[in-house]
């Protein structure tokens, strides 16, 4: 075996890295092997960008906390999914459309009235999606451009609709349905607290933590939504693998592991103790909302969702200790050797939880909220994976380190 005859092609990235293809790989019978990932661009994508090193974060080029600063989640979808940021008239149509779609059908209200209040949130939001997926299976034609995009604007829809249902079920309460006189995130609030006044401060915050968590390129969950709709699962099936994959805490479930490690850490006193548990090799703690594959400086997502936790628990008057925790573990982990070297800094994660925690909701449902922002994203790169060039079934090689063939007597 050779490798000297492959044929590497040098592909131009916009931004980042460039990407080898080797064309004759397969001809001279050779597979890649790359765990995890790590050096593999498994996609062409133009949606979103992150530069691990400088800490930068672009949804359709613009970075994202202009965008968080200066445009509203309305505007984030719209931009993730048709390209650009939208005129005043395009938002108000698209909010419109948003609105009209939002009602799920009655069987699918009659299943979430069904959910179980002891089960997991996320659980219950995949079974949910999952419902109503096979209940509409046949419903939108794989095969049409405008089909798609309206299965994808059907689920942003009613994404807040499922996940206030599940956040309502956990806490043992009747779920409420939408109303068409309240935007996207009043609706969502409504849903959740059965309140139709809630706070500008918190429709703010709530406003930017869904735009922080609209997108981010080829991460778990967003792979595995492009892997399952690679084989032309209904649409709303290929989101249910991707909610799989974002409830782990390496990933989505990050922040509720990470509020959960705030309440057992307890007091600054003990932080020094956790720092040295998340260093030991020999512990299998780690410092929760800390550490990211890609970036390895600040995450940008993480410096806005500090500033917003701090304003939302000014405005709440609030007197929780996890603010204060947080920042003294981040001051510890980033003055000590390990994380240095390492490159190991807060993630989103680090400080959302403390926001969701003070705007009323509980650990258990903070994936879910992730899922809420995500669902665009998502929707963005299945449509994307549509019209590529060359679009193809996913369908990874391995690496074979099994017995040889065995005869049977
Ligand atoms: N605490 C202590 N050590 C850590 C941590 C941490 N949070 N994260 C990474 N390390 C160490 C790890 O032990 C390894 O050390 P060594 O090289 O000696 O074996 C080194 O840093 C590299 O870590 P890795 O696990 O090989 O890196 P990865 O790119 O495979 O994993 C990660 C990235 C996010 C899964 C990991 O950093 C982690 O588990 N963090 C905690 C969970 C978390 O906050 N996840 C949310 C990610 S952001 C939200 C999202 O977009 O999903």
């Amino acid at each position: 075996m050779t490798t000297d005859n492959l044929k590497i092609k040098h592909n131009k990235a916009t931004l980042g890295n460039d990407v080898i293809s080797i064309e004759n790989l397969l001809d001279e019978k050779l597979f890649y092997y790359d765990p995890g990932f790590m050096s593999t661009a498994a996609v062409k994508s133009a949606i979103t960008y992150i530069n691990g090193n400088k800490g930068q974060l672009l949804y359709r080029g613009y970075p994202v906390d202009k965008l968080a600063e200066n445009y509203e989640y309305i505007d984030i979808c719209y931009l993730l999914l048709n390209k650009k940021l939208p005129n005043k008239n395009e938002k108000n149509d698209f909010a419109k459309e948003i609105i009209k779609l939002n009602k799920v059908d009655n069987d699918t209200w009659t299943f979430l009235e069904s959910l179980n209040p002891n089960s997991h949130p996320v659980g219950n939001l995949m079974a949910a999606i999952s419902f109503a997926a096979s209940k509409n299976h046949n419903k939108w034609s794989l095969k049409i451009d405008s089909e798609r995009k309206q299965c994808m604007m059907s689920l942003i829809s009613q994404m807040p609709v499922f996940v206030a249902a599940c956040i309502r079920k956990s806490n043992n309460l009747q779920i409420i349905q939408p109303r068409n006189d309240l935007n996207y995130i009043e609706n969502f609030l409504y849903m959740c607290f059965d309140n139709s006044n809630i706070d500008n401060s918190i429709i703010e915050a709530m406003d930017k933590i869904l735009t922080l968590h609209a997108d981010h390129e080829q991460n778990a969950s967003t792979s595995t939504v492009r892997m399952a709709g690679s084989t032309s699962t209904p649409g709303y099936a290929a989101i249910v693998a991707g909610i799989a994959a974002l409830w782990g805490p390496a990933h989505g479930g990050a922040n509720e592991a990470c509020l959960n490690m705030l309440k057992t850490i307890g007091t600054i006193e003990n932080a020094d103790k956790y720092i040295n548990k998340a260093k030991d090799k020999n512990d299998p703690f780690r410092l929760m909302g800390f550490g990211h594959r890609v970036y390895k400086n600040y995450d940008p997502r993480a410096i806005i969702m500090q500033k917003i936790c701090h304003k939302v628990l000014q405005q709440l008057n609030s007197d929780t200790p996890y603010f204060k925790l947080a920042k003294q573990l981040e001051y510890n982990a980033l003055n000590d050797d390990y994380f240095i070297n390492k490159k190991l800094y807060p993630n989103i994660d680090f400080y959302s939880g403390i926001t969701l925690d003070a705007i009323g909701f509980d650990s258990k449902t903070f994936t879910a909220i992730f899922a809420l922002g995500r669902a665009v994203g998502w929707a963005a790169h299945w449509l994307e994976m549509f019209n590529a060039d060359d679009f193809k079934i996913s369908r990874p090689r391995q690496w074979y380190n099994g017995p040889v063939e065995k005869l049977i007597d």
